[in-house]
Order: C-alpha cells, then sequence, then structure tokens
C-alpha cells in the first residue's frame, strides 16, 4: 500500500513545505500554497509508463567517455523553418520541449501548424478543445495537409499512453501540461504535484522510445495553475512564446536547451489562417513612408543570433504642463532618461523643458545598447525638426562621457544593413577592428562621439 501524506506547494514555483505558509520562501509570492494529497509510491506501485510490460531492471555501470557509442543525430524537420533554428537545426528524437506562454498567444496555433505539416505520424492531444474544435481550427489553415496526423482528446496519462502504444507515433503533442491527470497521485489537474508527476511520465516515454514530446504549458500570473516554471529543469528544451495579444507578431525564444544554443529566435505573424513565418524581420519593422520624417531613424540591432534593423521614432516637444514627461515604448525608461542627461550635459541641447516619447516600431521589445546612438538621433532630430536621411542607419553604444562605444558583431549588423539596402552606416571608431570598409558596398562611418555624428548629420 502507498502512504499518503500532506503536503504543501507553492503554485507558482513549486516549493514544498510540510505545513502551510503565506508567503513563499523561494519566490516570495502571497497566498500561492495549496495543500496536496501526495502518494508516495512504494515498491510495488506502477508508476511509470509500460511499467505493466515488465522487463528486469538494465544495471548501468560507469563507462569511460571515449568508449559510448554516439550515432549522428538525426534530426526531424519540423517543416516549420523559424522553429527549426530555435531547436538548434530540428527535432531531436526523444527530446522533450515545453513550449510555455501566457493564454491567447497562439501556443495550440503553432502546435497543430506542426502537426499538420511534418512528414511524419504525429498524435496530437489535447485536453483543452474537442476534435471538432480542432478540426476547424485546422481547416482555417487550409495550407497545410496532413499527411498523418492523429487527434485524440483525452487527460489522463494512462489512457492516452494506451493510444499511444497502439497508434506508436514519431511525434507526441500535448497541449496543455495543466490538464493531464495521472491516476497514481491524488492531486488536482493542475496542480503541482499533478503536474510534475505527468511530466516524469511523458519523461520517461520520451527517453524509453526515442519519440520527441511537445508539452503546452500556460503562464498566469495568479498563480492558480502551476506555473511551467516548475517544470523547467525537467525538460530539455524551454520555448517562450511571446508577444502583444493586440499585435499580430510572435517571438519564440528559447530559454533553455539542452541540444543548441539559446540566442536563436523565430519570429512569426499571426495571420487569418494561422502563423506565418517571418524569415527577413527586418522588412516589417521598418515602416514604409514616401517621405523623410523628422525624429525617425534605423538602428541595427542583434536579437540572439539575428542582426534586426529596427524604426525608432522619436517626438519631442515642448512642455505644455510643468514637469517634462518622459515615455518610451519597447525601451528602458532609465535608459532613455540617461541618454537625455548625457545630451544636456556632454551636446549641449537643451531637453530640460521637453517632452520626449520614444517609440520602437513593430512593439518590439529591444535591450541591446547598440540602439544608444540611433534613439539619440531620432531624439535630436525631432528636436531641431530635420530628418535623418532613411538611408542611414546607426549601430553604436552611448557612454557617460558622450562617446561612442563599440558594440558586439558588428560585421553581421553592417552586411544586414548593406543587404536591405542602406547607404550608410554610422558606428564607433572603437570598434573598426577587423573591419574593412573596402569589403562592403555601405559607407561606413566611423566617429568617436556623439557630437561629431550630430555635427555630419544636422550641419
Ligand atoms: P491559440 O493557439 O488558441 O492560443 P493558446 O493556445 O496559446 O491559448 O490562439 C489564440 C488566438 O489566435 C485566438 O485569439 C485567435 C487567434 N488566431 C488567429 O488569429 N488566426 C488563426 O488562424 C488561429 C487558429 C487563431
Ligand atoms: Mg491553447
Amino acid at each position: 500500500m502507498a502512504k499518503t501524506k500532506t503536503i504543501y506547494f507553492c503554485q507558482n514555483c513549486g516549493y514544498e513545505s510540510a505545513k502551510w505558509l503565506g508567503k513563499c520562501p523561494s519566490c516570495a509570492m502571497w497566498n500561492t500554497f495549496v495543500e496536496e494529497l501526495a502518494k508516495r509510491p512504494s515498491a510495488s506501485d506502477k508508476n511509470d509508463w509500460r511499467s505493466t510490460s515488465g522487463g528486469g531492471k538494465r544495471a548501468s555501470a560507469p563507462k569511460k567517455i571515449e568508449e559510448i557509442a554516439h550515432e549522428k543525430e538525426q534530426r526531424i524537420n519540423s517543416k516549420n523553418g523559424e522553429l527549426n533554428r530555435v531547436l538548434g537545426g530540428g527535432i531531436v528524437p526523444g527530446s522533450v520541449v515545453l513550449i510555455a506562454g501566457e493564454p491567447g498567444i497562439g501556443k495550440s496555433t503553432l502546435m497543430l501548424q506542426i502537426a499538420l505539416s511534418v512528414n511524419h505520424k504525429v498524435l496530437y492531444v489535447s485536453g483543452e478543445e474537442s476534435e471538432q474544435q480542432i478540426k476547424m481550427r485546422a481547416d482555417r489553415m487550409s495550407q497545410l495537409h496532413a499527411a498523418e496526423c492523429y487527434i485524440l482528446a483525452e487527460t489522463s496519462t494512462q489512457e492516452i499512453f494506451q493510444q499511444v502504444e497502439k497508434l506508436n507515433p514519431d511525434l507526441l503533442i500535448v497541449d496543455s501540461v495543466q490538464t493531464l491527470y495521472s491516476s497514481n497521485i491524488e492531486s488536482a489537474a493542475g496542480s503541482v504535484s499533478q503536474v510534475k508527476q505527468c511530466t516524469a511520465e511523458l519523461i520517461k516515454y520520451a527517453k524509453e522510445t526515442a519519440t520527441p514530446v511537445f508539452l503546452v504549458g500556460h503562464i498566469t500570473k495568479e498563480g492558480a495553475i502551476a506555473g511551467p516554471k516548475v517544470l523547467e529543469h525537467m525538460v530539455d528544451t524551454v520555448l517562450q512564446f511571446e508577444g502583444d495579444r493586440h499585435l499580430t507578431y510572435r517571438i519564440l525564444r528559447t530559454t533553455k536547451n539542452r541540444f543548441g544554443s539559446t540566442s536563436e529566435l523565430g519570429i512569426y505573424e499571426m495571420m487569418g489562417n494561422g502563423l506565418r513565418e517571418v524569415s527577413n524581420p527586418s522588412e516589417i519593422l521598418i515602416s514604409q513612408k514616401d517621405s523623410e520624417l523628422s525624429g525617425v531613424t534605423i538602428g541595427a540591432t542583434v536579437e540572439g543570433n539575428r542582426p534586426l534593423l529596427i524604426e525608432i521614432q522619436s517626438l519631442v516637444s515642448t512642455a505644455a504642463y510643468g514637469t517634462p514627461q518622459r515615455s518610451s515604448t519597447g525601451y528602458d525608461a532609465r535608459r532613455l532618461n540617461m541618454l537625455l542627461a548625457v545630451l544636456e550635459k556632454r551636446c549641449g541641447f537643451r531637453l530640460g523643458l521637453q517632452d520626449v516619447f520614444l517609440n520602437m516600431a513593430g512593439g518590439i521589445k529591444v535591450e541591446d545598447p547598440a540602439i544608444d546612438l540611433a534613439v539619440c538621433s531620432a531624439v535630436i532630430s525631432s528636436l531641431e525638426e530635420i530628418s535623418v536621411s532613411d538611408k542611414a542607419c546607426f549601430a553604436a553604444e552611448v557612454g557617460l562621457g558622450g562617446e561612442l562605444r563599440a558594440v558586439n558583431r558588428l560585421d553581421s549588423r553592417i552586411a544586414e544593413s548593406e543587404k536591405l539596402g542602406f547607404k550608410e552606416i554610422y558606428v564607433s571608431k572603437f570598434g573598426m577592428k577587423g573591419i574593412e570598409p573596402g569589403n562592403y558596398k555601405i559607407a561606413i562611418k566611423p566617429f568617436a562621439r556623439l557630437t561629431d555624428v550630430f555635427g555630419d548629420l544636422f550641419g
């Protein structure tokens, strides 16, 4: 017989405690502890996937690393270029990937799209939608053709494994992990112990059969459902699907990857008929306009491993009501204040009585300091009402002394600007090591100080 025991779990981070606590000592959230009945499995318990089929325990002995046989890993092509890149070149057999995101961001849409496009036998298990609803969604994505996609509306892991054994799919998708229920544990679906247990069972299945598993997990702020945070250390790869629900762009970001780099990024656009891959993101981030406007500049940033050109818009106007306002969208407000102070103190611009608004086009958040120079130029362009040529772009960090500092990966920023038809790029003089201006068609303009750049731009 299994022993039953009551444990309290923080529903936000999974912290375990023997008694109820008001505030979680681990994640500092209030009121997140919930009593859960954890059944400690005893030796006789059938706890695993396929444990019924017996099979003696394989004793494992330590092996020398050279002696471990290693086949060249065969990745499965998901037929989705952005996802392949984010995963590090395709789906690794036996890997468990968690796709986390807020409700309504498009996780189910992405997963169904993968299920429909991949050239393998896929089982899509949904605990949230009925088969009819999934079929309706699939019909909207008419451009895809499913070779072998099976749908199962089920929440019990034991039932799922029974079907899996019959069907033997090449890829298993579970939407979402919070709806799963394992009868090995008595807690409610969505509680920390259930989510952990179900994930552990799925991981075991993935490792033993080398079948890749995709898990969808919701993030909730209130901790009503166990957050996928609990699972991050269990799975091989964590992909964060983010974006603004009101804007159509979605970003798929790796936060953990045992089989690739975590600096990759995938960009999608939510269309009426599913998610469209955006393979040239710079195009969507630079608005088409017929005349040059003051206050608009282009910054060459790098997101992950990808160079991106982003339009920065600034509006500077005299503050009408006393204290000037400073507001920024997609850019750190404190950094904007710092740059304004540099412009005032080091370059002599009078910004103290001006409202300053800053906006990154396309609803994108930028943290790369290399766009500092583009931000400063946009602000001064708006202040002075002089437009900056739309054939110019910028890539340099601005220091507190008003000096331009070198940025990483300057070569790829220059190459991307050239590819998109820019004629000149303003960079820091100190970052020119290894850059041969003769190799590029784009004119590279190295400067040491902000004031020199403004002298060149605005005369
Ligand atoms: P969904 O994949 O259900 O989100 P999640 O699984 O992350 O909760 O998608 C949510 C939104 O996407 C929904 O509000 C409608 C929109 N959508 C489209 O705009 N186009 C489409 O083709 C589909 C299927 C959904
Ligand atoms: Mg969903």
